[in-house]
This record gives structure tokens, sequence and C-alpha cells, in this order.
């Protein structure tokens, strides 16, 4: 299994491109399951979560080709995907790959709007929490699915077909309103969804929707407006950037002091962590087409956080805020509101010195003068670049084990690092 070194205590300078969003990506490439034409997907990251979506994709008959990056093109326009999902040989989304990666099974709702038939196991992904799906099969029994949950599997039929309807989700949730939002461009007549989730990532899912030959109205906002067509065509969409890939540099740099540019970055995507940054003392610049965060040697000032759906504070930058803090002069709190159990990076960060307490779904950190490399572990996608963080900041060597998490979400990364000034590398099993 790869690891990671890092040896801590240098400034990061330079220009980091900021890669196509994996969240947008990955219910983008679902969305090609709508129609028979041609999805082309531009500015797709390499991650393995994207390589193993598109495996599964390819199980249900959806043909995928990528083009090449041009000579010359820019460094973060990732690859171009096209699919075309001419016909569905197979409704099934098996146990091996949807308990690998929970946002393969947002392919429920496309398949039962188009097939009126799906088998798809209960999913997986990052062990955050319990995650269930009650939100997204309240949402398809609502358009008309009849679902049966049968040893590990949603079993849906919607043998008439589904149709619109009013959706009052109880709490917002990025997944359900992908798949009920997939659904509904294929169901008869107009949907409405109220309380959805508005992180841009699901507003560039209705914009291509919107391409595809749906009407929708109200992106952005918490109330989406479906009007469903019977058929959808192709689209050329370009994803958006990844906005946690720039938050987490953006906290890489303010921990580690430096000056460096996030090319490609929108800065209104991202307004809560920008502002949280400022507070602890970076000074965070915002351009058309760029963030730049500089900090010159100034102390941390310590920041109490609580995470938010959009667009408040995102819980996928909780871990890097904390990794942050932890040098921090004084004491900050970090409150955890959407998933119970995202903090298992604290034991890690307490390997290098950190000192944060656990109550609950609150953490306290107390700034440290220093901390110490040390070997660590990756637990999940977002608390591995936390450990990232905070080595690239320790005295020392640290080096990173089961680093396969941080390739599911970050591209390239010790490069995008190194050529800023980190001393990083990846050491590859034999
Ligand atoms: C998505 C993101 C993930 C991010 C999260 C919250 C992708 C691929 N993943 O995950 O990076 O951390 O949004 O911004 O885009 N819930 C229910 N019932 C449901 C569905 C969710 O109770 O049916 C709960 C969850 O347990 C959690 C909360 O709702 O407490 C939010 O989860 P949700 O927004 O659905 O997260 P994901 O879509 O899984």
């Amino acid at each position: 299994m790869d690891r990671i070194r890092i040896v801590g205590g240098r400034k990061l300078e330079g220009t980091i491109p900021i890669s196509g969003a994996k969240n947008a990506a990955l219910p983008l490439m679902i969305a090609s399951m709508l129609t028979a034409d041609r999805l082309t997907l531009k500015n797709v990251p390499n991650l393995a979560d994207v390589n193993l979506l598109a495996r599964i994709l390819r199980n249900h008959g959806v043909d995928l080709a990528v083009d090449g990056k041009r000579p010359g093109g820019s460094a973060h326009l990732g690859e171009t995907f096209h699919l075309t999902a001419r016909d569905i040989v197979d409704t099934t989304a098996p146990y091996e790959m949807v308990s690998r990666m929970r946002a393969s099974f947002w392919v429920l709702g496309p398949l039962i709007a188009r097939m009126g038939v799906a088998k798809v196991s209960l999913p997986g992904g990052c062990a955050i929490g319990t995650r269930p799906v009650d939100l997204h099969l309240q949402g398809l029994k609502a358009l008309g699915a009849e679902i049966d949950i049968d040893r590990g599997y949603v079993l849906a039929r919607a043998p008439k077909g589904l149709h619109g309807a009013r959706i009052i989700f109880p709490k917002v949730s990025v997944g359900a309103t992908h798949n009920v939002l997939l659904a509904a461009a294929l169901a008869k007549g107009e949907t409405v969804i109220e309380n959805a989730a508005r992180e841009p990532e699901v507003g560039d899912v209705a914009d291509c929707l919107v391409k595809m030959g749906v009407r929708i109205g109200g992106i952005g906002t918490s109330t989406l407006r479906i009007q469903g067509r019977d058929r959808l065509e192709g689209a050329v969409h370009t994803v958006l950037p990844d906005r946690i890939e720039a938050g987490t540099f953006a906290m890489a740099t303010a921990a580690t002091g430096g000056d460096v540019t996030l090319a490609g970055a929108r800065g209104h995507d991202l307004s809560t962590a920008l502002d949280a940054i400022r507070r602890v003392g970076a000074e965070v610049t915002e351009s058309d087409d760029a963030i730049r965060v500089v900090r010159n040697g100034a102390g941390l000032e310590p920041i109490s956080i609580e995470t938010q759906p959009f667009p408040g504070f995102p819980t996928d930058l909780q871990a890097q805020l904390m990794a942050l803090m932890t040098r921090a002069r004084g004491t900050s709190v970090i409150r955890e509101t959407i998933f119970e159990n995202r903090f298992m990076h604290v034991q890690e960060l307490a390997r290098l010195g950190a000192d944060i307490q656990l109550h609950g779904d609150t953490a306290t950190i107390k700034g440290v003068k220093a901390l110490q490399g040390a070997p660590v572990m990756a637990t999940d996608l977002r608390a591995s670049v936390s450990l990232v963080i905070a080595a690239l900041t320790a005295e020392g060597e640290t080096t990173i084990n089961r680093v396969y998490h941080l390739d599911r979400g970050f591209e390239r990364l010790e490069e995008k690092l190194s050529r800023c000034g980190a001393d990083i590398e990846r050491l590859t099993a034999s």
C-alpha cells in the first residue's frame, strides 16, 4: 500500500491549479444514463472514485470514451469524458461496487426513471456516520416508485412510469436531492423539491440537465421546480471547479504561511470557508478565476465554527480547519452537525502533538506551539488530507499510511504541493 512522506516546516509559494469537482463529476456522469444520446463532460478529475463509477456505469451499458489532454491545454482542465447510454443492458448495481462508493447509489433514480425497474445495493462510502438512504427512498416513492428492501438491496419498480410530485425533505441531503432531481428529469409533469440541497454541485447537475432539455426553476435555491421530459438530449458540459480542494489548499497555505494562488477556484462557492480563513489571520483575495491566500509569519487566531449545509461551513472542510487550528494562539471550538462520526482525524492529529478534546459533536482544540512528525493513518477522504496539512507544519517527518483514501478525492496532491515548495513524496509499495 502506498504511503506519503512529508517533512514539515516549509512555506507554500506558487500556483495550484484546481481540478474539476469530484462531487459534481460523479452525479454528472450518472446523468448520462438519462439519455441515449452522448453526454460530453469536460474537466473531469482523474480520481479513484471517478474511475470506479466509470466501471459501474459500463456495467449498466454506458459507453465511455476518454479524450487525452490536448498539447498546450490548460494544466487544470482535466479529462474529457464522452458517455453514451444507448441501451441500459443491466439494471442491477451490485454490492461489490456500490459498497465501495456511496455516490454510486444515485444510479437508482435514473434507472427507475428510464427503465422502470432497478436493483441497487445499499451504499457504502467513507465510514463517517450511519448515512441512511430514507430521504432518497421517500423522494422516489413520491414520484411513483414502488420500493422494497431485500437482503441489502433496494428493489424499485415503476410499472406506470414516474410522475411529478411535491417533495418536502425534512432534512437537507445532497445525495437525495441528486437522486430525485435526476429521476424527476424523466418523470411526467412537474416535480417540486422543497428544502433541496443548495450545494454548487447540485446547481451544476441542474445546469447540465437544462442543457439536456429539462426545464428547471430555482437552481441554486432550496426550491427546485423540474418539468420532466419523455426524452432527453445529449449535451456538452464542463464540471465546475472543486471548492473542497480549493478550500483545502487555502487552509494548507494558512497553516504553513506563504503565498499561493488557487487557479480556477471560485470564491463565491467557498465564501464561509474563506471568511473563516480570514478570521484566523490569513489574507484572502478573490478574482474571477482565482483565489490568492497569503500569510506572513503572524500567528493564527482561534475560531468557533459549526458545519452546516451550503452556504454554511462545509463538513468536507471540517477536518482541514481542525488541522489548521491545532497551532492557533488559543482555544478553538468546532461543532460537526452533519455527520455524527466525522472526528476520526482527532486521534491521528493527537499523534502529531495536537491537543483536542471531544465531547459528542464538539471538538475543543487548544493551540500548541508546535506539532511533531510521526507515523499516522488515513481513515477517510477528508480526514487524510487534514493529516497532510498538519504534517506540512510539523517539525520533522510524518508518514501517512493508507493514502488510497486521498486518491479517492484529490488529484495529483503530492505534485501540486511539491511544486509550491512542500517536501512531500509518495512511497509506492513494491
Ligand atoms: C455528500 C457529499 C459529501 C458531503 C455531504 C454533505 C458527494 C459525493 N458526497 O454526501 O462529500 O460530506 O454531501 O455535504 O457529493 N441523510 C439521511 N437520510 C438520507 C440521506 C442523508 O438522514 O436519506 C443524512 C446523512 O446521514 C447526513 C446528512 O443527511 O447526516 C447529510 O447527508 P447527505 O447530504 O445526503 O450526504 P451525501 O450525499 O452522502
